[in-house]
């Protein structure tokens, strides 16, 4: 595994990211018509000469119940079709965690989380929040509807009413 600034990424891997991001959720409408954060971090797996895996970081200071939090956004965490199921998805987001906390010294990390995943973050230590979680989008502020979940492992958050990202979404 290998951690790049987004920023300084070879343009050859770079369209690979996005290729892979595209073919996955490419074809939702919410996807297509929102602007999205540009990452500040990837970390990639390559195998035979491929991205194999890849998770995108953005790094933010969100606000909980008008507190600051240092937080990492964890963006388009995408394995490669053909090496899915052999333990890489659980890899690279535990070397993403250990990475947000330890180097980014990032307090939590924040996933904005499709339903049918749920159960996959909940084994790595992510627990859904239930607050109303809001972000920008142009010069408006919009409500994010579906499901959003913490990485706190230092249990510093408690139950919150509102989380602003601050800035789009990730
Ligand atoms: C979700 C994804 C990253 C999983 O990667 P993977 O390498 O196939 O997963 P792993 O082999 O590391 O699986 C780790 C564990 O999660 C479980 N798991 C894998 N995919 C899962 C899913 N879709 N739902 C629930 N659990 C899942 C595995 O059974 C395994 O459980 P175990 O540790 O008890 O054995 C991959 O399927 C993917 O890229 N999906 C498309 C993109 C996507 O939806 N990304 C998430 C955006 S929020």
């Amino acid at each position: 595994m290998q951690i790049f600034k987004h920023s300084s990424l070879r343009q050859d891997v770079k369209a690979s990211l996005q290729r892979l991001a595209k073919e996955e959720f490419g074809n939702i409408p919410i996807v297509a018509n929102t602007e999205w954060s540009l990452p500040n971090w990837s970390l990639i797996t390559f195998s035979d000469n491929e991205v194999s895996a890849f998770v995108n970081i953005v790094e933010r200071t969100v606000h909980i119940d008008k507190k600051a939090y240092d937080a990492a956004g964890i963006n388009n965490l995408i394995v490669n079709k053909k090496y899915r199921g052999r333990g890489l998805g659980k890899l690279i987001m535990l070397e993403a965690q250990q990475f947000i906390l330890e180097t980014l010294s990032c307090q939590i990390g924040i996933l904005l989380c499709a339903d049918n995943l749920v159960s996959f973050y909940k084994k790595l230590n992510w627990h859904l929040v239930d607050g109303h979680v809001s972000y920008k989008q142009q010069n408006t502020t919009l409500r994010w509807e579906a499901r959003t979940m913490l990485f706190d492992p230092n249990s510093i958050v408690e139950s919150f009413d509102h989380l602003h990202l601050n800035g789009p979404p990730w």
